[in-house]
């Protein structure tokens, strides 16, 4: 087992007010080589959930283990590629890939070697002296992938890394993603409120239900891949997890729009059926 989160619960208080749950009892596995994606509302706690496999914030109760050790800080075992790639504007491409590597004190020709392989990966090796500010949104975070690629992990987080771009640039980074995924061997938890993403890109889905947050079901995608999206297996399951979700949409539109509340889900399934971030 790669990565097993057992019993975690997750709250966050500020002052003396009462304490925000956040996740609870949270239970899963994920196998060396996996691919699986966390999907739910915005909100639900997604983030929360990946910062704590990462080691950037601590359960409040139960564990986390990657590799059999429990996890109690950040590790090179592990790398995040956030929504922003968040690379330095002030380096260039292969600087910024090369960066994680010089403080590991790999020697520079090593370091420049590993990072045009991980460029090359993503396609961007004739970039390598480009500035961000010259890349497009698409370009930006596959330097943020390769940039963690050449790390060399053990467990890819991704923390909705494709939010953000176009409809077009995201389908081009799916085949780039399922390609890398495949060829490197890693093992990925990926961060979406995309339903389509997570049914074309995972091995299993965990989807999520909203505050606090939990795991309501577990769907496993067994499709060839590459995967298209209009393939009818990922269609029928687009159709099981919207049932699913459902009861989540109402409970979050009951929320936010409290009085006001004349909204049936059905109306936005209709407009927009694979995003649960864009109308909740
Ligand atoms: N450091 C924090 N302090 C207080 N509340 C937080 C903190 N981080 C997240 N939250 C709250 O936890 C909930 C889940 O957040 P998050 O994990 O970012 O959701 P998601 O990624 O699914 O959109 C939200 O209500 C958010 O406001
Ligand atoms: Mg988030």
């Amino acid at each position: 087992m790669k990565v097993n989160v057992s019993a975690v619960n997750k709250s966050f208080s500020k002052n003396k007010q009462q304490p925000l749950k956040v996740l609870e009892n949270i239970d899963f596995s994920i196998s060396d080589g996996e691919f699986v994606s966390i999907l739910g509302p915005s909100g639900c706690g997604k983030s929360t959930i990946l910062k704590l496999i990462a080691g950037l914030d601590i359960p409040t109760s139960g564990e986390i283990e990657v590799n059999k050790k429990t996890v109690t800080g950040p590790g090179t075992d592990r790398v995040v590629v956030f929504q922003e790639g968040g690379l330095f504007p002030w380096m260039s491409v292969i600087g910024n890939v090369m960066y994680g590597l010089k403080l590991k004190k790999i020697s520079k020709h090593e370091a420049e070697k590993r990072a045009m392989d991980g460029l090359k990966m993503v396609h961007l090796a004739k970039f390598k002296d480009a500035y961000p500010h010259e890349l497009s949104g698409g370009m930006k975070q596959r330097v943020a992938i390769a940039r963690s690629l050449v790390m060399d992990p053990d467990v890819l987080l991704m923390d909705e890394p494709f939010a953000a771009l176009d409809e077009q640039t995201r389908l081009v980074l799916h085949q780039e993603l399922q390609k890398i995924w495949e060829e490197t061997g890693k093992t990925i938890i990926f961060i979406t409120h995309n339903i389509r993403e997570a049914l074309t890109l995972s091995d299993r889905v965990l989807l999520m239900s909203t505050r606090p947050g939990r795991i309501k079901k577990e769907f496993k995608v067994q499709s060839a891949r590459p995967r298209d999206p209009s393939d009818s297996v990922i269609v029928d399951l687009e159709r099981r997890v919207m049932d699913e979700l459902e009861e989540e949409m109402q409970k979050v539109l009951k929320e936010e729009f409290g009085d006001d509340y004349s909204f049936k889900t059905r109306d936005i399934r209709d407009r927009d059926r694979y995003d649960l971030g864009s109308h909740i």
